[in-house]
């Protein structure tokens, strides 16, 4: 059986993705940083649950050690993610923003993806078929929010795209490191959730399309790739 964590997966898209792969036969851990929150979203899904906050090395490590006592993991979905909206459901503009501003979205975006995959490395190296998916963003692409006209070109926010087209570097340099794991970065759309206000225009049966097709992947499919659920994204 397949063995998936999917981080940041008590609500918004890294549930429905969970939902997804645990119909799809996976044997699944709902990953999340508050115990309690990821205890009830596996219990509504038939799934296991560990306790991780991808921005503690602690917690972190811990969820290894866990996961590895229990057999081992094939898939890691790197979905944990914040926007930092204000208030009023904003994005801080170039005008405003601070580095202690952008430092939370680095912290979770960025190196949590880094911290999360460094210790789950020596069990996906164990895995026959070790598959790695980043929740990247359509503002990740410096080709769409450079082309007028575009929804990516009108997004003024800064600390996020910026941390998302991190996450596609990281996407590529890895997929390179590990040729015989199949890691690729997935855009799944405006999707409405907590993390944008439910402002988004996707449902998230629509949005986790792409997450669980990549999750999925086969051994012979792409890797390094950076896709929505349609095709491949100009970086
Ligand atoms: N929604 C969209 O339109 C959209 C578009 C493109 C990409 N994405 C990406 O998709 C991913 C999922 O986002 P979503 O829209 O489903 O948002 P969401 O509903 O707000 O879910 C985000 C999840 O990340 C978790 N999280 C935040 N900080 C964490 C930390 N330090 N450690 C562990 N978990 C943490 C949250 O946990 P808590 O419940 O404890 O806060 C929550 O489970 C993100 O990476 C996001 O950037 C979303």
């Amino acid at each position: 059986m397949t063995t998936t964590l999917i981080t940041g997966a008590n609500k918004g898209l890294g549930f429905e993705t969970a939902r997804r792969l645990v119909a799809a036969g996976h044997d699944v851990y709902i990953g999340s940083r508050d115990p309690e929150a990821g205890r009830r979203a596996a219990a509504r899904l038939g799934a296991k649950a560990v306790q991780i906050d991808v921005t503690d090395d602690e917690s972190v490590a811990e969820a290894a050690k866990t996961v590895e006592a229990e057999g081992g993991l094939d898939v890691l979905v790197n979905n944990a993610g914040i926007e930092g909206r204000t208030g009023d459901n904003g994005v801080v503009g170039a005008a405003d923003l601070t580095a202690e501003a952008m430092r939370p979205l680095l912290e979770v975006n960025v190196l949590g993806v880094v911290r999360v995959t460094h210790a789950f490395l020596p069990l996906l190296r164990h895995s026959d078929h070790p598959v790695v998916v980043n929740l990247s963003s359509g503002l990740a692409s410096m080709a769409r929010i450079t082309t007028e006209g575009t929804p990516a070109h009108a997004y003024t926010g800064v600390a996020y795209p910026a941390s998302k087209t991190a996450v596609n570097m990281i996407t590529v340099q890895y997929a390179k490191a590990f040729p015989e794991m199949r890691i690729n970065a997935v855009e799944p759309g405006f999707t409405a959730t907590d993390l944008n206000g439910n402002t988004g225009i996707q449902t998230v049966e629509q949005g986790a399309e792409v997450i669980v097709g990549m999750a999925c992947v086969g051994p012979d499919g792409p890797t390094g790739g950076y896709f929505d659920v349609d095709d491949r994204l100009p970086w």
